[in-house]
């Protein structure tokens, strides 16, 4: 670049300074196009791609739990870090009231302090350096704003490394910052930007740690979502079956509670019938589920009383599940009467996939699942149903009728070999009797070597000779 063209360039610069830009109309102009193009953007996405509502909100309901809005977060975040501190974190205006004030009137103050004609950023080392931190923080804070402050199993370790991340570096770096600004005057801006990549490095990687321990929401931490009324009733179906059978029975009908560690002989009320039906609303019904009957042995399954339990709106849908299935004021939707299983052909054999599973889960899933103390049958995969089981020599023998799940499930219990006046397993499910139609697709099941897919289950159904008479179910009865 040669003189002349410099000199150019600066006589242009300084007229442009000279004449400067005027706040109306010119910036107020860029402003307002800036802002046309985000609201038009706003406006086609709502149009476009939406948000999914979340169910209706419900004033009485007491075990919600209030979130606050995504881009409040980090705030929500920093109160919960701050309010672990020992003895400060009792004092709670000091992080409501006084640390927000104080951020408010610098920022308000700003334009009075900060009075250097100086853009250059070596010259502006300070408050760039602050602000990076700041805007690092609240960056980590909202990440980190789903990870609970303390753990489950009641370890702070969490929660420390959180406050490392979010309160101690930032805040010492900045105090380390003002002071090394102010105390020694004649501190680098290198130095200081130095100071600050390296804590926001530092926070990235304690929150990363923090992300990377921190428990994985699971599918019932997130909740089922359900809209449609049908998708509502199978939703509380799903739920009822896991969470309830065991003590209720499928159907509702259980007034003694069998195969229950603990309430072995319990008698209980009917919950299918006008008793519960007719004396409780749905705002009882939801709220004895949520809270249970403790002295009872029903534990609380409402979240605000058991962490691992069920959201409101599961709750719901087993409050609405009931209601369909069982209160002869609700008429059952026509579309929710798909059965359980596709019904089999003659000769057909069922699979694991599409028949088994979804029995299994309705009827058996309560009870045989990991955390039950008094079995040791887990029915909650393939592999499993095949391989666990204090019998699981005897339980499941492909082709052998007398295999004791097949017994058991057509009302014949299995005689302690021991002492043949006891039991060893009683009759499956303990507190119902199975419909002959789903006696009849587990039969088959085993009986031809228990297919896991629809392609194995298909190369083993044979048609029927037209002949030969009724192939189909074999005929199964015990041996004495
Ligand atoms: C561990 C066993 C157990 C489980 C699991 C269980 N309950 Fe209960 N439930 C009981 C007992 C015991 C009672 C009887 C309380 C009593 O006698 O007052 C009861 C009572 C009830 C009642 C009647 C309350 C009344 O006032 O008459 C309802 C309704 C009910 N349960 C619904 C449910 C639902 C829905 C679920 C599944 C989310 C469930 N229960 C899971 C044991 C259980
Ligand atoms: C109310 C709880 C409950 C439900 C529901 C239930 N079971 Fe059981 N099951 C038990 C208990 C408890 C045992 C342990 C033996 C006993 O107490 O009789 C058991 C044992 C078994 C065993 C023997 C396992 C072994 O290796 O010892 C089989 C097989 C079995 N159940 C099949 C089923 C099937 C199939 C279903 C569903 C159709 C079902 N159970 C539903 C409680 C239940």
């Amino acid at each position: 670049m040669d003189d002349e063209t410099k000199q150019k360039i600066k006589e242009r610069y300084q007229r442009q300074v000279n004449r400067g830009e005027r706040f109306w109309p010119d910036s107020i102009f860029k402003d307002l196009i800036v802002s046309l193009a985000i609201f038009t953007l706003l406006i086609l996405l709502a149009t476009f791609i939406g948000v999914a509502s979340e169910p209706k909100a419900d004033p009485s309901d007491t075990s919600y739990i209030p979130r606050p809005e995504w881009y409040f977060l980090f705030l929500f975040k920093f109160l919960a870090i701050y309010g672990q501190i020992p003895v400060l974190g009792k004092i709670e205006w000091i992080a409501t009231v006084l640390v927000p004030g104080i951020a408010m009137l610098v920022l308000t103050l700003l334009p009075f302090i900060d009075r250097t004609p100086n853009r250059y950023y070596t010259k502006r080392a300070l408050p760039i350096s602050i602000m990076a931190l700041v805007v690092v923080d609240i960056i980590l804070l909202t990440l980190m704003a789903d990870v609970p402050t303390v753990s489950e199993n009641g370890s702070k370790l969490v929660g420390w490394l959180q406050a490392v991340a979010g309160l101690a570096i930032p805040g010492l770096t900045m105090i380390a910052l003002f002071l090394m600004a102010f105390a020694f005057k004649n501190i680098s801006a290198k130095t200081m930007f130095w100071m600050t990549a390296i804590a926001s490095v530092l926070m990235i990687g304690f929150t990363g740690s923090v992300l990377a321990i921190a428990p994985k929401p699971t599918a019932t931490a997130e909740g089922t979502v359900a809209t449609t009324l049908v998708d509502q009733i199978f939703a509380g179906q799903d739920l009822y079956s896991v969470n309830c059978t065991e003590c209720h029975g499928d159907d509702g009908k259980v007034t003694k509670i069998e195969g229950v560690k603990g309430l072995e002989g319990k008698e209980i009320p009917p919950i299918n019938g006008h008793d519960v039906l007719y004396t409780l609303d749905d705002a009882s019904l939801a709220e004895v589920i949520a809270y249970g009957r403790p002295d009872a042995g029903m534990n609380p399954f409402g979240k605000t009383y058991n962490p691992a339990g069920l959201s409101k709106s599961e709750i719901d849908y087993i409050v609405i599940f009931m209601r369909y299935t069982w209160d002869d004021r609700f008429e059952m939707p026509a579309e929710a009467l798909k059965p359980l299983f596709p019904p089999l052909a003659e000769g057909e054999v069922p699979s694991y996939d599409v028949h088994i599973q979804p029995i299994v889960k309705r009827y058996c899933l309560a009870c045989h699942r990991a955390g039950k103390e008094n079995n040791n049958f887990l029915m909650d995969s393939y592999e499993n149903i095949l391989s666990t089981g204090d019998n699981k020599d005897k339980d499941i023998i492909a082709g052998d009728p007398n295999s004791y799940f097949l017994q058991v499930i057509q009302g014949h219990a299995i005689p302690d070999p021991k002492d043949p006046t006891k039991t060893l397993i009683r009759t499956m499910p303990p507190n119902s009797q199975l419909k002959p139609n789903i006696v009849d697709a587990l039969i088959r099941w085993i009986m031809a070597g228990m297919p896991r897919t629809a392609e194995d289950a298909a190369k083993l159904t044979v048609t029927p000779a037209p002949a030969t008479g009724p192939a189909g179910t074999p005929s199964v009865t015990p041996t004495p």
